[in-house]
């Protein structure tokens, strides 16, 4: 694959295979209808510059696999966009920008899954969803290597949902080199995990999937919510109303009362040692069983102490800067590297890893994990973790591995598989500088006022009702203080008594909101302890 990422109005054949045989890739902005935007200055057709550092031992081939030297293999020249226009043909913004010529900064923030409204966790189940089924008019997957589509003279693509684009983009990152023939592949290597990149690759998936979620629904607010699991005892975004509770049929499937119970998985099969490239059909349900995971493997989900001391690891990367690096920092985040030692090659997967060893499902192998939504929320308090740490320890740009860090670690090395071009290093910055932030990070006052939101939102909507009840009650209230004022009239009485009477009876449905707000202070002061 490549990923082929193409403008809607190139996923024609024609273009495809001239795009591919000319190895350029430079679409047309639809906007002014210039390759790149060039016309009105968003961008310009450049030649792709590849780093020539030398990479690490773990992968002993080159000129082998599509990735090497991303993306070489299928283009030499793409868009370079300028300011802060971003996109494969610079129609988007980068990162944190909005608006039509992308000069809006506004900062995004993610938010605690257990502090979304109802209203918002709705939203989130259906944009998921809607992605989920909608086909994606940008991006195309290949269903074949570079040399299969013989030289990109025969093109092999398919359409995927917008959803399964990002399922793909994973799998293919971390597939097996496939050397040649079945079952002849090269098992360790991947070019996302496992190394150095596993953190900023991980970030930048996230963001493009926000931004596609984005553009899909309208909703320019939409962020992906964290689910904090530090000492979780069980997978408790596994309910309906959010990821999907557990089948009462088989305990390996989801509830059918969940949309995620109608999903299909694709590129689960495939990682097994086939030496084919996944061709993106359906193969069968979401699986997911938590806690029915091989316990010798991952003994329980990670503590707050675990992060805590992988958070006071002062380096970024180590020795190799592999699965076995010891005191590393995105190691033992990873997984690999022990949460109370800090020593690498664990015989436990802890952290990270121990998630979705723990889901026992799709989630569990590497590159069919992001078939389950789960993996969304996971990933983003991952971030959330790595965020802490560059907050934390203000590293030097120069404390990422320039060299000799596995094949796509290095940082110079474009991320596979995207398009637009990233290098590594450009997302070793903090989340507020790419627009984004976590809402358990913002200071006091700021998470004072963020987690009194949902609860704002739904007085919002209850906000007509409590209007007519009280125009319900005044009514009442009137039809009361005129009886009581004939009565008064009536059996005489003085005229300040009856101003008085006037103020207490229309006082009284005035009260009614106050009994509301008076709840919200109850639930803000518990969610607000939570939120520490
Ligand atoms: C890019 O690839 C095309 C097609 O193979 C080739 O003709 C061209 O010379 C290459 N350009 C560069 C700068 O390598
Ligand atoms: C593809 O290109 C390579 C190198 O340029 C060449 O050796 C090979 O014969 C070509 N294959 C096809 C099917 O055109
Ligand atoms: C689920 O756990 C069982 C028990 O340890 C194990 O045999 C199986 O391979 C696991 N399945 C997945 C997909 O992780
Ligand atoms: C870690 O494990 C890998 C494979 O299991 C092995 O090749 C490597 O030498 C080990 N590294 C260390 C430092 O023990
Ligand atoms: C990590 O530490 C262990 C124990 O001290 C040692 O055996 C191993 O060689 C170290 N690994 C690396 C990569 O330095």
């Amino acid at each position: 694959i490549s990923l082929l990422i193409l403008s809607a109005a190139l996923t024609l054949f024609v273009p495809v295979l001239t795009s591919l045989r000319a190895k350029e890739c430079c679409p047309s902005w639809e906007g002014d209808g210039s390759p790149c935007g060039a016309s009105s200055g968003r961008g310009f057709c450049k030649d792709v510059e590849v780093p020539d550092q030398p990479d690490g031992p773990q992968y002993p081939f080159s000129g082998l696999d599509d990735r090497e030297k991303w993306p070489l293999v299928f283009y030499n020249r793409t868009c370079q966009c300028t300011g802060n226009f971003m996109g494969f043909s610079c129609a988007d913004c980068k990162f944190g920008y909005f608006g039509v010529n992308c000069n809006e900064k506004r900062e995004s923030i993610r938010r605690n899954v257990f502090h979304l409204s109802r209203a918002e966790r709705i939203r989130l189940v259906s944009y998921l969803n809607l992605a989920k089924q909608t086909t994606s008019s940008d991006y195309v997957v290949a269903t074949g290597t570079y040399q299969e589509m013989e030289n990109g003279s025969n093109p092999m693509f398919a359409d995927v949902s917008s959803y399964d684009v990002f399922v793909w983009m994973h799998y293919y990152v971390s597939r097996n080199a496939l050397l040649g023939g079945p079952g002849n592949v090269w098992t360790d290597v991947d070019f996302a995990h496992w190394g150095p990149a596993f953190l900023p690759w991980h970030r930048v998936y996230l963001l493009h999937w926000e931004h596609e979620i984005r553009k899909l629904t309208g909703d320019m607010s939409f962020t992906i919510p964290y689910w904090d699991w530090r000492d979780a005892q069980g997978c408790d975004v596994c309910t309906d109303e959010l990821m999907g509770g557990r089948s009462p049929q088989d305990p390996s499937l989801l509830s059918p009362g969940s949309v995620f119970s109608s999903w299909r998985v694709n590129t689960i099969k495939s990682n097994s040692n086939s030496g084919m490239l996944c061709d993106a059909g359906g193969e069968g349900p979401l699986r997911r069983n938590p806690g029915n995971h091989n316990r010798n493997v991952v003994e329980r989900l990670p503590t707050s102490a675990e992060v805590e001391f992988t958070l006071s690891l002062i380096n970024y990367d180590t020795g190799a800067v592999d699965r076995g690096a010891n005191m590393s920092f995105r190691n033992t985040l990873e997984g690999f590297g022990d949460p109370q030692t800090g020593l690498g090659n664990s015989s436990h997967m802890s952290m990270h890893a121990a998630l979705h060893v723990f889901m026992n499902g799709s989630m569990s192998s590497v590159q069919g994990s992001a078939n389950d939504p789960i993996f969304l929320l996971h990933h983003a308090f991952v971030d959330s973790i790595y965020e802490q740490w560059l907050r934390r320890h203000r590293p030097s740009p120069s404390q990422y591995p320039d060299s000799d860090a596995p094949i796509g670690h290095n940082s110079e090395y474009h991320m596979v598989p995207f398009l637009p071009l990233h290098r590594n290093r450009d997302f070793f910055i903090s989340s507020k500088d790419l627009g984004y932030e976590y809402s358990y990070l913002l200071d006091a006052n700021q998470r004072l006022a963020e987690s009194m939101r949902p609860y704002l939102e739904e007085l919002q909507d209850v906000w007509p009702w409590l209007l007519l009840a009280g125009l319900c009650g005044g009514i009442a209230a009137v039809t009361t203080a005129a009886a009581v004022l004939t009565a008064k009239r009536r059996y005489g009485g003085s005229s300040w008594l009856r101003v008085n009477k006037w103020k207490d009876l229309f006082a009284l449905p005035e009260r009614e909101p106050l009994i509301c707000s008076g709840d919200t202070e109850e639930t803000k002061a518990r969610n607000y302890n939570t939120t520490i």
